[in-house]
């Protein structure tokens, strides 16, 4: 094994085990009493929304998810990364038949936001990014059409220039995130330090939230809002296959990692995902990358004529045949607290009875290590570790930028029909 190759394995490794070392601190017995904040105030006079709630813009999002979370007085979304011109003007024209409130269109910036302008023509009222910073043109544009704009960031530094973009929100993303993350600890380490960079700009936290206990926690920690993510696909409107479902309301916060394991259309990207046999046979195997994964041409799920491998991003959605459990199925640590699949218009009204009324098990503060930590790379910036994890791979990897290509746009397509 030659020497970069063993430096990737390494790193691979402390990327994979890393992923939570969960004895921390002690339980939080009890929860703070909700109060209404200015910052909570701000947030939602900024947005024109009812409740500090965000669900997060992941792809496969529908229209009739971000509309139902919209209808019950919560910001829904949906994630046009991937997805055409066409789609998105047809997405956000559903969205709007359904519903006269807001809603967020999302891009993660490695991805570019090539439909922006379909999206703020069509009438996206809230354009959310992430893994980015969006350019003077960009903000121009969503201010032209009059519509808002958050960041979705992992540090300080992002927030400062997020803040300097002029951002309306922001959400201060933790390693405790399903998904795909940028952050590179804890958003509890993050949220005072941004919070004060932010100076009137309301700040949210994002990452492993899935009660309304959680949400008063950290409204008392001065954020102004919570955003959920894999609390929303464990809802009825979410087309997430029922295999996966089904893990979401049985698995534990340990059930999960942050790794790089699934990473084949997006390489070196961070995620957060419930552990099954693809990942646990690829730590087995010493983490290898890409060339040297087991089973890496295996296609483990099918949906109509398209074919995903092993080590695809996507998730499985309800069509997928095959063995979705083996594919990415993204999960934060609030897992343990998700033991329902509701609809989504339920779950805003519930989570925000259990906010104001005080029930709800609340978070217990992790304490969670840092990925990368030991490879000798400098992680202060999401766009760092991102650079730096590629520079690990280049030698696997010519063109590592991966780009929306048709075959995963068509997925994302079907998986919404
Ligand atoms: C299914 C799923 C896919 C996600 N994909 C992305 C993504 O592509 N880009 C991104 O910036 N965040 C992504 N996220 C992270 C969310 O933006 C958000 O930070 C996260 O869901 C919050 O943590 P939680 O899932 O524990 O609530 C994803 C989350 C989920 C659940």
């Amino acid at each position: 094994m030659d020497i970069s190759r063993r430096r990737f394995t390494a790193g691979a490794l402390l990327l994979a085990t890393g992923a939570l070392t969960a004895a921390a601190h002690a339980a939080q017995k009890t929860a703070k009493p909700y109060r209404e904040t200015e910052a909570q105030r701000r947030l939602t006079s900024r947005l024109g929304i009812r409740h500090p709630i965000v669900q997060a813009v992941f792809g496969g999002s529908t229209p009739e998810l971000a509309a139902a979370v919209a209808e019950a007085g919560a910001l829904g979304g949906m994630g046009m990364s991937w997805s055409s011109e066409a789609e998105v003007r047809a997405a956000v024209q559903r969205a709007r038949a359904l519903t006269q409130k807001p809603f967020a269109i999302g891009y993660v910036m490695q991805f570019g936001a090539g439909t922006l302008q379909a999206a703020l023509d069509a009438g996206a009222p809230v354009i959310q990014f992430s893994f980015g910073i969006p350019d003077a043109a960009q903000v121009a544009a969503i201010r032209k059409a009059g519509a808002k704009f958050g960041v979705q960031i992992g540090n300080v530094r992002g927030a400062q220039l997020a803040v300097a973009a002029g951002a309306d929100y922001l959400n201060v993303q933790g390693q405790e995130a399903g998904g795909h993350v940028q952050a590179q600890g804890s958003w509890r380490d993050r949220l005072p330090e941004v919070i004060a960079v932010a100076g009137d700009v309301p700040v949210l936290v994002a990452g492993g939230l899935a009660t309304g206990a959680d949400l008063r926690d950290v409204l008392a920690l001065g954020a102004a809002g919570g955003v959920f993510g894999t609390r929303f696909v464990a809802t009825e409107e979410y087309p997430a296959h029922p295999a996966y479902k089904a893990r979401l309301v049985k698995s534990r916060a340990g059930d999960t990692a942050l790794t790089v394991c699934f990473d084949l259309e997006w390489p070196a990207a961070l995620h957060r995902v419930l552990r099954n046999d693809t990942l646990e046979a690829w730590e087995a195997g010493g983490a290898l990358a890409r060339g040297l994964r087991p089973n890496e041409n295996d296609v483990v799920g099918r949906l109509g004529e398209l074919a995903f491998k092993r080590y695809s991003i996507f998730p499985p959605f309800a069509p997928t045949t095959g063995h979705p459990e083996d594919m990415a199925m993204y999960a934060g640590i609030g897992v343990e607290r998700i033991r329902d699949t509701p609809k989504a218009g339920e779950l805003v009204a519930r989570l925000w009875k259990e906010c104001v009324g005080g029930s709800g098990s609340i978070s217990r503060p992790t304490r969670l290590s840092l990925p990368g930590a030991g490879i000798g790379v400098r992680f202060d910036f999401a766009a760092d570790a991102i650079i730096a994890a590629r520079a690990l791979t280049r030698e696997f990897e010519p063109d590592p930028i991966s780009r929306p290509d048709p075959i995963s746009r068509r997925w994302w397509q079907a998986g919404r029909a």
